[in-house]
This record gives structure tokens, C-alpha cells and sequence, in this order.
């Protein structure tokens, strides 16, 4: 697809809509002959509790790094919570692995003018604020060691400033956020640590990838879908 063609299909909705729907059922499909039915089962199930923003394949990617990742030490985390449904991926695949929820429960921090899609300026301040902390614990109180924290990140990262990662899994669509928690987490990553990243596809977010890795000689993992992914192997 062009970038016209793009920017018309994010500003009609009806278009993305209809898109989405035939999306869904052929990547469902494929899931369901490539890999068990009990994950397709889950993210069935997940997209009927909550909204959830994800295609079927950019879920089970969620879930399959979180399931390979919870072999390594470190804890998991993800900043980006919402309703809970890629945090509940994480829950179901994680076994005994601490996992530290961030979000602000009131929806996305302001938005800068990086912060675009296909040259179109998409999200909105405060949009996802129909959340709450008190909801997602309940929805995620049947797993052990999650652990969730109100308000705008890096701000309420003072109780894991001293933990190691195996896997941070970002979800917060925004430029500053995005680099804020990059800043944060690539230092505290195990080796072998993996950070995965929602809507790679938005201006904002591969800007914050590529500004804050470009001298590190990291390379930046493109999965299908929206997702990017950076390996740590550092040592
Ligand atoms: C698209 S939603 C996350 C969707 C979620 N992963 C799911 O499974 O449905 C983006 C979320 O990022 C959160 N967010 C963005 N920047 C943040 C920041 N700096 N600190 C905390 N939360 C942030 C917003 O509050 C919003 O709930």
C-alpha cells in the first residue's frame, strides 16, 4: 500500500473497520493451523473480556516471547496496561515471573506532533482513560506476582529501579513515552532480555527506537503486524 492509501484507510474508519474484521478471521485461521488451540482459545477469549487492540498474530507474539522469556532470571514488565488484555498474554505465559504493570489508568499523556501515523496525527490526550487500577487487578487477580503501578511512567518506576529484565513488552503509542521508557529499561535488561514494542509502525514510536539505539548498534527486529523487537546481547 502506498502512503495515500495508508493515511485514507486510518481516516476512514469504516474502511479500517472492514479491513480489520477479514484481518482477523484469516490471521484466526492461520493460528489455529500453524499453533495449539489453546492459545488461539486465549486470545479468543481475551478479545471478548476486554478491548483489545492487537491482530491474532501480534497477540500470540506476546505471548510466545513472554512464554520463551520466563526460562531466563529477571522479571517482566509492561508500561501500557489499559484494560489488561496483552498484560493477561503475558499472565498466562510467564509461570512464577514477577511482572510490573505501568500506567497512568487515565489514558495517553499529551501528544507531540511526532506523534503521527502515515503522516496523520491519530491519538488523542486522554484517549484509553475508559480503564481503571482497580479493574485490571481484579481482571488479573487469579496470577501470582503482578504487581501494578498508577501514574505516568518513568515516575512511578522508583520500586523497580533496582531490578533486571527479561522481557519489558511496550505499549504506550507515544514519542515521549516510548523513549522515556527505553531510557529506562535497554540498561536493565538480562542478556538475552527482550523489549517488544506495540505500533512500531507510528511516527513517534520508531522515532524513539531509532534516535535511541542508533549508536548502540543494536539491530532493530521488524515483525510483521505493528511490533519491533531489540534483543539484548551485550555481554
Ligand atoms: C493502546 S493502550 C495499551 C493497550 C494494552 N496494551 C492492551 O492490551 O489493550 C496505551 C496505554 O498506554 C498508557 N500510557 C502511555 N504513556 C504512558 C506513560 N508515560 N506512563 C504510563 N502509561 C502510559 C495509556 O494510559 C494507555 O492506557
Amino acid at each position: 500500500m502506498d502512503d495515500n492509501t495508508r493515511s485514507s484507510v486510518y481516516k476512514t474508519k469504516a474502511l479500517g473497520n472492514i479491513l480489520g474484521y477479514f484481518l482477523y478471521l484469516f490471521q484466526f485461521k492461520l493460528l489455529s493451523f500453524y499453533k495449539g488451540q489453546q492459545v488461539v482459545n486465549l486470545i479468543k477469549s481475551i478479545r471478548n473480556e476486554v478491548d483489545l487492540a492487537f491482530y491474532p498474530y501480534e497477540a500470540y507474539t506476546v505471548y510466545s516471547i513472554a512464554k520463551s522469556q520466563s526460562n531466563l532470571k529477571g522479571d517482566m514488565a509492561e508500561v501500557g496496561v489499559y484494560q489488561g488484555g496483552s498484560a493477561k498474554l503475558i499472565c498466562e505465559a510467564k509461570q512464577k515471573t514477577k511482572l510490573h504493570l505501568f500506567d497512568t489508568f487515565s489514558g495517553l499523556p499529551p501528544v507531540s506532533d511526532k506523534d503521527t501515523h502515515f503522516g496523520t496525527k491519530f491519538w488523542h490526550e486522554n484517549e484509553f482513560n475508559n480503564t481503571s487500577e482497580e479493574t485490571v487487578k481484579k481482571y488479573l487477580s487469579k496470577y501470582e506476582n503482578v504487581f501494578l503501578y498508577k501514574g505516568r511512567f518513568p515516575e512511578t518506576s522508583t520500586p523497580i529501579k533496582d531490578v533486571q529484565f527479561s522481557f519489558v513488552h511496550l505499549d504506550v503509542d507515544l514519542y515521549q513515552s516510548t523513549r522515556d521508557c527505553l531510557e529506562f529499561f535497554y540498561p536493565r535488561l538480562v542478556n538475552g532480555g527482550i523489549i517488544l514494542t506495540h505500533d512500531y509502525h507510528s511516527n513517534g514510536v520508531q522515532t524513539a527506537f531509532r534516535e535511541y539505539f542508533q549508536d548502540k548498534k543494536i539491530p532493530m527486529i521488524e515483525l510483521t503486524g505493528s511490533q519491533c523487537m531489540v534483543v539484548n546481547a551485550k555481554e
